[in-house]
């Protein structure tokens, strides 16, 4: 389906205004979403919009993902995440996502098979991670070597070397992010292993040493596919909204996704996952317990926040937090283990959805509320959660790139402001200021 399909209408909107009227078109999508088309906005009335966040503009038309906030509707190409979850594996909706339908056999094995043939990465990128500080946050680390990426691939831009590259991102990711974090603990790189399936060659590489094999528990690495499908896309987000704006203006496709790294890096978006842990050992440490945290987030003059709580577009639950929940129960079951933090997060959880503050503002927990839980169960160190999610977006970013390029509406990124600094005025010479 091509992101031009929309349903046609011919409704419209009227706008009044100080000295004239304007007909705006409205454009439907095939889940009904009705859009305002105000192209024609500043051409004709000299005005433009104000939407600080972009909460009620949409950017481009897409064909890749549906999220209904306030139903808790999440769907790929169509497909529902839960049933994506249930059924399918990483690779499968990677491509999905990218080109537009489930694979056959044939090609879901072409496709794997290929992804599995380029994980090594050139022997130059050891000086690159020897060039880092000891100490370097795994995430700026990959973000510099997505882009570093660009260095060793420049091939003139044809379907073919776009089809090369998004093979290499996906193939290479997993090694970067297993390098990032070796060279943050001082270990030797493990190579990749090609006989190993996506996520479990991923936990070798974290893992294993030269000195000892790492025996990959096929528990561990279906909730590793498991998590990076629910990460796989979630439409105009901050980090994908950079993705395009980088390559609109037709900057290669390793600049883009590195500028996204960066971009989901912070601890408002990617990076929460993170910042829950890190509250949750914080109120552990301090010992004031759940129901004192509770009432910090929601004092405007504390700066904490509920981490992994609240969502621009989920105002109901997110379904990606609802199917974490399960697994998060499942995947410690299964490993025995007992975690005081999914406690103390259950206890969290269960105060907020009864508390009046949270049920007005509409705040459930999102993905990253029970994702870090995961992670830290699994082993995966907490520096390393935001590059787990990382791993996971990077099907969806590389969609809705090749879409934005693909896309003859896309024009190159340029919002416009309402200005409000100073009026005109004469510089004055620096002795008689
Ligand atoms: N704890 C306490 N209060 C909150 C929280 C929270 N987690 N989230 C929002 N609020 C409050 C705000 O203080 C604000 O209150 P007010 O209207 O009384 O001033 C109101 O809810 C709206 O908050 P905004 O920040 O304006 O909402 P926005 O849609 O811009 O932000 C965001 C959404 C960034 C996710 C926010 O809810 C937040 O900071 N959550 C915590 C961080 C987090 O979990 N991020 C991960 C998001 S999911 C992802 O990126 C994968």
């Amino acid at each position: 389906m091509s992101p031009q399909s929309t349903n046609s209408t011919t409704a419209s909107v009227q706008l009044t205004y100080d000295g004239g009227s304007l007909t705006l078109p409205l454009v439907v999508g095939s889940e009904g979403e009705v859009g305002i088309v105000i192209e024609q906005l500043r051409g004709k009335t000299g005005m433009i919009t104000l939407d600080p966040g972009f909460g009620n503009s949409g950017s481009c038309r897409s064909a890749i993902t549906f999220i209904d906030g306030e139903k808790g509707i999440l769907r790929y190409r169509g497909y529902d995440i839960a049933e994506l979850a249930e059924k399918s594996t990483f690779l499968e909706v990677a491509w999905l996502l990218i080109y537009g339908e489930l694979p056959t056999r044939s090609e879901l094995d072409v496709f794997s098979s290929s992804i599995r043939h380029h994980t090594l990465l050139h022997e130059s990128f050891r000086r690159f991670f020897e060039a880092l500080p000891k100490d370097a946050h795994p995430m700026p680390v990959c973000a510099a070597a997505v882009a570093a990426l660009a260095t060793f691939y420049q091939d003139v831009e044809t379907e073919q070397t776009l089809n090369d590259a998004v093979i290499r991102l996906i193939a290479k990711m997993p090694t970067i992010a297993a390098y990032s974090y070796k060279h943050s603990i001082g270990q030797p790189f493990v190579y990749p292993q090609n006989r190993l399936d996506y996520a479990s060659n991923f936990l070798r590489m974290m893992f294993a040493t030269p000195a000892e094999e790492y025996e990959v528990d096929p528990v561990l690495a279906r909730a590793v596919d498991l998590l990076l499908v629910l990460h796989a896309d979630h439409e105009q987000n901050c980090s994908t909204s950079t993705v395009r704006v980088v390559g609109s203006s037709r900057a290669n496709l390793f600049a883009s996704i590195s500028a996204g790294i960066g971009a989901l890096w912070g601890p408002l978006h990617g990076g929460a996952n993170q910042q829950v842990i890190e509250m949750l050992e914080r109120i552990e440490a301090e010992g004031g317990g759940a129901e004192k945290f509770v009432d910090r987030a929601k004092d405007k003059k504390d700066n904490s926040r509920l981490m992994g709580f609240g969502h621009r577009v989920y105002k109901n639950y997110d379904p990606r937090a609802r199917i974490l929940k399960r697994s998060c129960d499942e995947v410690l079951a299964k490993l025995g283990i007992r975690s005081r933090q999914l406690e103390l997060a259950m206890k969290l959880e269960e105060i907020a959805l009864k508390d009046d503050y949270f049920i007005s503002h509409k705040l459930y927990p999102n993905v990253d509320f029970y994702s870090g839980i995961i992670y830290k169960a699994l082993g995966i160190p907490v520096n390393m959660f935001t590059v787990m999610f990382t791993i996971g977006r990077l099907p969806g970013w590389i969609a809705q790139w090749l879409e934005m390029r693909r896309d003859p509406e896309t024009r190159i990124t340029r919002p416009r402001q309402i200005y409000t600094g100073a009026t005109l005025r004469s510089y004055l010479e620096i002795g008689k200021r």
